[in-house]
């Protein structure tokens, strides 16, 4: 069964392709959005805590689980838990569905980032610019075209993901991502130099803990595990290829600090435009495409600019959308014995069918609601608030009590650093007991929100 894999080409390979996985559309879309629906400071502070406190332990969980068992979530279990029959394995089978789930629901929107890219492609040709709200209504009402483009991005990323995990992703992060911490940084002097950045800022950094509900704690360890892309096997993956010499708690480390710095950096793009009322943006999955547009509108050459942005934002898509699919056919692979370019044909179709609810919910399907979410949002909540936190809580669990004490210590533990003992303290017993404790809390609170 110990095959052998093909580890990370480089110690900076495999660093780059974690941190794409987690930079994507959850820091740039999904987080202003939520940010903005929970009322901003208190929630963006709880987020900062929770990705450091419960997020990045389990990631280093995660990752330590792949680099131990050398296998992929179901298998790294079952060899874990010494049972082919065993109760835990039903937590990599629920994060499987998590990666599939969530990649159908992330192509949709891959795919309404690939729109905006053609649009401003064509602009400049057409020499005309466009209204922005329009535009995106025009994408809400037309499922067919909505649709399209979803299987435009599955079809991309299955043929990429069939080529193997290095040549298809460690190319291509490299390029784009300086490119795109770049252009953020430039505009968000941009967006701070708006009339309604002052607000913005404290909207953002300013804590108002009446703000929050029941339901926003649920939501921050959601939102944190989505952005961290842990709870659903993918890092347990990325961890098997980790080389022996990477110590998995500074990945770990690195990859949660990079991930809160983006994601304040596209608030920090995002809400000056909103406060600056030039736009009546929508606090919801449309916000990134009603406002970012507007900045480009306003200055010299803004469709290359906004040309250049969508096709960073699509390759940050693109690029986590790799992890999100060779967290299910790495399992295939291990599990199976599929060949790769089959196993990613398979899920790829597999997901494809997935993604027909959430694609036509604007459209087709728009009537179709629960609790007055639309099938799009419904799917986001059930994903993102439900069975990711489970999922997550079920691999603290595992890590924490059937992963063997001594090989744990060893590989967390780095004797050159002087509180090393102690984090390991602390990781062990936030995997044991605090991380569990906090997800099953929120659970139930969410559950008594619902109710009342
Ligand atoms: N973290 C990614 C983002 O912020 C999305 C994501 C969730 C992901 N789970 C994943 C990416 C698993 C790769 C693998 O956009």
């Amino acid at each position: 069964m110990n095959r052998v894999r093909s580890g990370w080409a480089t110690r900076s390979g495999f660093y780059m392709a974690a941190i794409g996985s987690a930079f994507g559309l959850g820091n740039l879309w999904r987080f202003p959005f939520v940010v903005g629906s929970n009322e901003g400071g208190a929630f963006v502070l709880l987020f900062v805590l929770c990705v450091l406190g419960v997020g990045l332990p389990v990631l280093v969980g995660e990752l330590m689980l792949g680099k131990l068992t050398g296998q992929s979530a179901v298998n790294a279990i079952q060899k874990t838990s010494k049972d082919r029959k065993s109760h835990w394995l039903w937590v990599g089978r629920l994060s499987l569905l998590a990666s599939v789930l969530i990649f159908a629901y992330y192509s949709v929107i891959s795919g309404w980032v690939l729109y905006f890219l053609m649009q401003f492609l064509v602009a400049p040709i057409k020499g005309e610019s466009f209204d922005t709200a329009v535009l995106f209504k025009r994408l809400m009402e037309n499922g067919h075209l909505q649709l399209g483009l979803t299987s435009v991005h599955i079809v991309l990323v299955m043929t990429i993901v069939a080529k193997g995990v290095r040549e298809g992703i460690e190319k291509w992060v490299k390029v784009t991502m300086p490119i795109f911490f770049v252009l953020l940084l430039f505009l968000m002097t941009k967006s701070l130099s708006l009339p309604g950045s002052e607000r913005a800022i404290r909207f953002l950094f300013y804590p108002d803990f009446e703000k929050l509900t029941l339901t926003s704690f649920v939501q921050v360890l959601g939102h944190t595990f989505f952005t961290l892309s842990v709870g659903m096997g993918a890092m347990v993956a990325f961890g098997s290829y980790l080389q022996k010499e990477t110590p998995t708690p500074r990945a770990g480390f690195m990859v949660s600090g990079l991930d809160i710095l983006i994601s304040l950096l596209a608030g920090l793009v995002i809400f000056p435009i909103v406060f600056s009322g030039t736009v009546e943006a929508e606090v919801g999955p449309s916000l990134l495409f009603e406002t970012v547009p507007l900045l480009f509108s306003q200055m010299g050459l803004g469709n290359y600019f906004g040309f250049t942005f969508f096709l960073c934002l699509y390759t940050t898509a693109l690029v986590a959308s790799f992890g999100l699919l060779e967290a299910s056919v790495s399992n295939l692979v291990d599990r199976y014995n599929f060949q790769r370019g089959r196993a990613s044909q398979i899920m790829g179709v597999v997901v494809f069918i997935f993604a027909i609810l959430p694609s036509l919910s604007s459209s087709v399907l728009q009537n179709v609601t629960f609790q007055g979410l639309s099938l799009l949002k419904m799917f986001d909540a059930l994903l993102i608030n439900w069975i990711l936190p489970i999922s997550a809580a079920g691999i603290c669990l595992l890590v924490g009590y059937k992963l063997p004490e001594k090989t744990v210590r060893d590989e967390f533990v780095d004797e050159r650093l002087v509180d090393s003992h102690q984090l390991y303290g602390l990781w062990r017993f936030t995997l044991r007991w605090l991380a569990p404790f906090l997800i099953f809390g929120a659970l139930v609170a969410e559950l008594f929100d619902i109710k009342s």
